[in-house]
This record gives C-alpha cells, sequence and structure tokens, in this order.
C-alpha cells in the first residue's frame, strides 16, 4: 500500500514508519516540525534526544534499506496538501499532524486560534485534498478519547441507541471536552463525519486514549528514537511523573487525581493503527474506534511509577498533591467501550508497569537534563488564567 503519514517526525508517525516500512507498505510522510518549534518555545526538549528528520531518515535508510519519502510543509496549507496528495497517490493518509497539547492550547487566544485555525483548517484540506484526488483512499485520522468528556453513563464508540419523547434514533454520542485542543478534534470529527455522508468518503476516527512508553521493537539504536516530551505543556501526567521520579523530584498529581483516562502504550498504538490502515472501511463509511486498553486515575499511575521507582531502582519517591490548573471533575464515573478493535483482531502486547519500568530505565539516562527542565515540569498554565489579547502581540503569525 502507498501509506501517507501526516505528522511523521512526531512520537507516534515516526514509529508508525518503521513498522509501516518494515510490514513491506511504501510510506510517505509529511511534517513542518511544529511540535519541535512549539516545545522549544515553552523552554523544553524532548528527554530523548531526537536528531533532524533527515538524519533519522539516513539511519533508518542504513538499517532497514527502505526510508520514508519526506515532504516538509505545513497542512494547513491546501496547495501543499493537494501537492502532497497528488505526489504520493494514497491508498491511506494517517492523520496526526496536529497541534496536540491541551495546555499549550489554553495559554491564550494566540494559542487557541493557533490551534483551532491549523487543527480544523488541515483537517479540511485533507477531506478536500481526497476527495478532488484520490476518492477511495482511506482517511485514518487521530481524534482522542477526551473528545468524550467524562460524562456519568458508558461511552459508546462513537453512536448510541438514543430514546426521546418515545422515539428512537442511533445517532452520534455526545461530546464533551475539556480544553480548546480537544474541541477541535470534536469538529474534525464533525467534519469528518459530514464528508463522508455527502462524497462517499471512507473514514476510520480514531478516539485515543493518552500513549506511553519509549520504545518499539523497530527503534533498535537511540539515533531511531522517537521523541519524549515531560513538560507540563507537551508531557502526559506519567511522562513527568516518570521524569520526576528518576530526577528525584515530588510526583505531583493534580489536584485529588481522581481523574481517570484510558491508556494504549505506544506499541499498541502502533499495532492498532496497522490494523486499522491494513484493514479499511467500506467505500462511504465513518467508522469510530476508541482505541484504548486500561484505564487508570492520576493518582492510580503516581503510585504505580512510585512503586516501580522504588522496587526496581532503589530510589524513594514522594506524592505531592498540587493545585489542578485544569478545569475537570477530579472524582467522576468513566466506563467506556472498547470492542471494535478487538474484533479486528487487537491484542494487548503491553502491560503499563511494565512499561513504566523501561520509561524509567531510558529516562535514567538523561537525569541531568530532566533535573534542568524542573521549572517547565511544574504546572504553569492554569485554565482560569487563559491569556486574551495582548497588547502588540499579533494572534495570527507564520508558523
Ligand atoms: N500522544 C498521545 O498520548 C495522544 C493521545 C491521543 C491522541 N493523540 C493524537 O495523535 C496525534 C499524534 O500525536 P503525537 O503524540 O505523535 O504528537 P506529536 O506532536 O509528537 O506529533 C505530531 C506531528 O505533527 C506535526 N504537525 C503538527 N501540526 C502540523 C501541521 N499543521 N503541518 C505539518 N505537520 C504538523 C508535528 O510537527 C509533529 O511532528 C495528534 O493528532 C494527537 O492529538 C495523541
Amino acid at each position: 500500500m502507498n501509506v501517507l503519514i501526516l505528522g511523521v517526525d512526531g512520537y507516534i508517525g515516526w514509529p508508525l514508519a518503521l513498522r509501516l516500512l518494515k510490514r513491506g507498505h511504501m510510506v510517505y510522510g509529511v511534517d513542518s516540525f511544529f511540535t519541535r518549534r512549539r516545545v522549544k518555545e515553552v523552554h523544553s526538549d524532548s528527554v530523548l534526544p531526537i536528531e533532524p528528520f533527515s538524519i533519522r531518515n539516513k539511519k533508518l535508510h542504513a538499517r532497514m534499506q527502505k526510508q520514508v519519502t519526506f515532504f516538509r510543509g505545513d497542512v494547513s496549507d491546501a496547495k501543499f496538501m493537494y501537492d502532497v496528495v497528488e505526489a504520493s497517490r494514497p491508498d491511506v493518509i494517517v492523520h496526526l499532524a496536529e497541534q496536540r497539547s491541551a495546555p499549550y492550547s489554553m495559554i491564550g487566544l494566540k494559542q487557541a486560534t493557533e490551534t483551532m485555525v491549523k487543527n480544523i483548517v488541515s483537517t479540511l484540506n485533507l477531506i478536500y485534498a481526497v476527495k478532488d484526488i484520490v476518492p477511495e483512499a482511506h482517511i485514518l485520522k487521530m481524534g482522542t478519547m477526551g473528545e468524550y468528556g467524562t460524562p456519568n453513563i458508558d461511552i459508546p464508540e462513537g453512536f448510541f441507541e438514543v430514546e426521546y419523547n418515545g422515539r428512537r434514533d442511533y445517532l452520534p454520542f455526545p461530546k464533551f471536552a475539556s480544553s480548546w485542543y480537544h474541541w477541535t478534534k470534536v469538529h474534525d470529527s464533525n467534519n469528518l463525519m459530514f464528508a463522508s455522508k455527502v462524497w462517499n468518503l471512507s473514514v476510520t476516527d480514531v478516539m485515543q486514549g493518552v500513549v506511553y512508553g519509549t520504545r518499539t521493537p523497530e527503534i533498535v539504536e537511540t539515533g531511531l528514537y522517537t521523541r519524549f516530551d515531560v513538560d507540563e505543556v507537551f508531557g502526559t501526567a506519567l511522562n513527568r511523573f516518570c521524569a520526576q521520579a528518576i530526577a528525584n523530584l515530588p510526583i505531583t498529581p493534580y489536584g485529588k487525581g481522581g481523574q481517570t483516562r484510558g491508556f494504549i502504550s505506544l506499541e499498541d498504538s502502533v499495532q492498532c493503527l496497522t490494523l486499522l490502515a491494513e484493514n479499511p472501511p467500506d467505500r462511504g463509511e465513518y467508522r469510530v474506534f476508541n482505541q484504548f486498553d486500561e484505564h487508570y486515575s492520576v493518582l492510580k499511575l503516581a503510585t504505580i511509577v512510585k512503586e516501580v521507582y522504588e522496587e526496581e531502582f532503589g530510589g524513594i519517591a514522594e506524592i505531592k498533591h498540587v493545585e489542578n490548573p485544569r478545569v475537570e471533575k477530579e472524582e467522576h464515573y468513566y466506563n467506556p467501550i472498547h470492542e471494535n478493535l478487538k474484533k479486528l483482531g487487537f491484542r494487548r502486547t503491553k502491560e503499563l508497569r511494565d512499561e513504566v519500568e523501561l520509561m524509567l530505565q531510558d529516562l535514567s539516562q538523561f537525569r541531568d537534563k530532566i533535573l534542568s527542565m524542573r521549572e517547565v515540569i511544574e504546572p504553569r498554565t492554569f485554565w482560569k488564567e487563559s491569556r486574551g489579547l495582548v497588547q502588540g502581540e499579533k494572534v495570527v503569525e507564520e508558523s
């Protein structure tokens, strides 16, 4: 298959490219290096050192005799998107190329605007490029479990049966996201569902849980590392907790820590995306998958990191609750369904506890780097303090 990965330089995009190449697919990749730039802007860096894309690609070639055919550019530029789709003629496009940090989108109006415009326009560009150039191609779009929020009822996979005033229908499940970033994913989902219906496009919309881990079997040398962020803007809670343990800093769950989310390992995320790419929907079908395989509260994650660090690394880790910078429920019901991927053959291959041990092992080589970043690990982006228009600041800038 010809596979086009939008966001190939990212945490998930890079290991996915390695897997698809290994499985004999032709892989085209796009990236604007947006994440690298924005992470620098918040005075942070990937803890695992990542080479410039061209070097990683050369190292990949040296090891596998295969590489990604790469296009540098921004997918919110329609002309660029059309050119890439025309040049690669993909059977499937995996769309990962979005601003993906909830805290980044909540810093202020400028960041919220950038997230809204880039994310929603990029998906719209993709929809039109596919409709006009490769209408039979499969759009495999990465959304997030965060689209659903935390309702007090079970969460189905995209759609559910509703009875209201004596009538029944099968409808999209209501979404209630918790940051501007998550809302962009909701808007993308609505746009994809609509486009699929109007233009008969084949779409898979993946509601993915939080991804964790540093390794997949193809990452066999440091030159092939994927990025790993631990700061409060771009790092997930689990990433931050692992970094804090390794640097002997207190592990800091936000608030009570009862916030519960779905999780999946990097290896299993790559496995699922490969499975979905190789098993496309019917023409005109819009299908939704909840892609996670376990759920944990933030406090449970902190406890697992503490236990693994103390048992396997002989250190002492302290858990210290800090003020929650987000506006979210700290205790709630959470029961999302996740059966559709299993029906396609997905089987979980990783346990969170084992992966935490590997993450701690990998991070332990970079303890000094983590210590030098300690200020950017602590929460500084408070939802309630999101900045409005700042005098002299351009809200829309060139990336
Ligand atoms: N990592 C997770 O835990 C997680 C969980 C749920 C959903 N997701 C979603 O999965 C996708 C990939 O996540 P990730 O963790 O690999 O993020 P990432 O930031 O590491 O990767 C995204 C890549 O896309 C590129 N990019 C962003 N906007 C672009 C644009 N307009 N044009 C071209 N390139 C652009 C970035 O430079 C980056 O390399 C994102 O859409 C994210 O929202 C991630």
